[in-house]
């Protein structure tokens, strides 16, 4: 397996350019599905995830034409199955749209039981319910498959117990083509959930409310072909900000919209970096030792659980005790044992973590437990003192396009190798 080798201690410094949303593209793919006509995706980031939810589409039977590495066209018309096979399902979590998707256009959908990070049990209740209420029978479950099934989807209110984002996801798109109006209440307001609605309003849906807790969806007969751009990654931009203070940096984040970043710009304020925002790019800079603060993850527009990992090594080099309150999942702390290899001192107690701050972490062999787990391991390297060697960077490669060079050219001393490369480590 490849690892990242990583020599820390040089400040980050330049700009780099923020990859298009993972969290958007995961669920916009998938909604070509509703398409009758060719879509023409703009601004992909270059990541695993993509690639997978290329492949099923492909294997659905759709036409998926890589244009360059940020553009794809996608014709669903000649689609032929409604199963999703398993081996392509388990690599992400976002394989479970194609249930909403599906079952949107052809009143049917067999999708296996999801992948992705794991964060203690992850539910899909809220996504069932919702299938429910739009009169579609769903299956009990059976060989790890969901199948779902519908004459015709009947649009609905649905009330979510909890803000979920892929629920809210999933029920858009079941709901965009059923008959009469579907309203889900309690929805998420992420900026990929107003992506997605703005996405299928251009293919010819009729969705308004997205980014408040009341969207309404009116049904509408068809969806049309489009062209569309993704949003810019939210979460990316966040971590190559972290990135920048804790190295005592100075980075510039381009192409990202500033208001997407708020509760994240507001947080490294707090922990005293410097902040200087533009019309489309954000100036981060810190020097110094940082300020302690307390973190409560929520969902958007709260601090978010994405960017609750990186903020954690920030914490655990701030002067000062902080205590970090994940609001959102019921185990994200995988990633402290991994971090308290190289010095940290966190104590963790459910959903709860109290960081004591220390001057200077120090080099040690760790793992990436997941995608944000792994990106904050690289924020730790690059701050630590020595050389760090990060394992299954498969991970962190599913969400952060170009990783390796977006941080060389910031001034990282940073490559990826693979396993037992004597050379490199002496070069580094
Ligand atoms: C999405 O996951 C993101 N993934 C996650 O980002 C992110 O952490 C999460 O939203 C919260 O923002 C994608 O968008 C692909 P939820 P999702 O449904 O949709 C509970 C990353 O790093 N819940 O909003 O799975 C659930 O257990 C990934 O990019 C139910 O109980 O999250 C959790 O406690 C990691 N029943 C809470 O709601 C359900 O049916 C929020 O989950 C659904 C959710």
């Amino acid at each position: 397996m490849d690892k990242y080798v990583i020599r820390g201690g040089h400040p980050l410094t330049g700009t780099v350019d923020i990859s298009g949303a993972k969290n958007a593209v995961v669920a916009i793919l998938p909604a070509t599905v509703l398409a009758n006509g060719v879509c023409r995706i703009e601004n992909i980031p270059n990541i695993a995830d993509v690639a997978t939810a290329l492949e099923i589409l492909a294997s659905l039977g759709a036409m998926v034409r890589r244009i360059d590495r940020h553009t794809v066209e996608i014709d669903s018309r000649t689609i032929v199955t409604q199963t999703v096979p398993h081996d392509l399902a388990k690599k992400m979590r976002a394989s479970y749209y194609f249930i909403g998707a599906l079952l949107g256009r052809f009143g049917k959908a067999s999708v296996p039981m999801p992948g992705g990070c794991y964060f203690g049990v992850r539910p899909i209740d809220q996504h069932l319910k919702g299938f429910s209420c739009l009169g579609a029978k769903v299956m009990p479950m059976k060989n790890g498959m969901i199948d779902a099934q519908a004459d015709q989807l009947q649009g609905s209110s649905v009330y979510l117990d909890m803000v979920s984002v892929g629920a809210t996801v999933n029920i858009m798109l079941a709901a965009v083509c059923a008959e009469g109006t579907t309203v889900i209440e309690n929805a998420a307001k992420e900026p990929h959930i107003v992506d997605l609605a703005n996405f299928l309003n251009s293919m010819g849906a009729d969705i308004r409310g997205a980014g408040t807790d009341v969207i309404k969806i009116y049904g509408v007969e068809r969806l049309y072909g489009t062209t569309y751009s993704i949003i810019p990654d939210q979460i990316e931009a966040g971590t190559y900000m972290a990135a920048a203070v804790a190295t005592g940096g100075d980075v510039t984040v381009c192409n990202v919209i500033p208001k997407h970043l708020e509760s994240i710009t507001a947080k490294l304020q707090e922990m005293g970096a410097e902040i200087e925002e533009f019309d489309e790019e954000i100036r981060v800079s810190a020097s110094g030792r940082l300020s302690h603060c307390n973190v409560k993850t929520m969902p958007h527009p709260g601090f978010p659980t994405d960017m609750q990992p990186q903020i954690a090594v920030l914490l655990s080099l701030a002067e000062g005790t902080s205590i970090i309150n994940e609001g959102v999942w019921e185990n994200r702390f995988r990633y402290v044992d991994e971090l308290r290899r190289m010095g940290a001192d966190i104590q963790v107690d459910g959903k709860l973590a109290v960081v004591q701050g220390i001057p200077q972490l120090t080099a040690a062999p760790v793992k990436a437990m997941d995608l944000r787990a792994g990106a904050a391991m690289v924020i730790a390297a690059l701050a630590a003192k020595g050389v760090t060697e990060i394992e299954e960077i498969q991970y962190i490669e599913r969400g952060y396009e170009d990783i390796v060079e977006k941080l060389q050219k910031l001034g990282a001393v940073i490559e990826r190798v693979t396993e037992d490369d004597p050379g490199l480590q002496q070069a580094l």
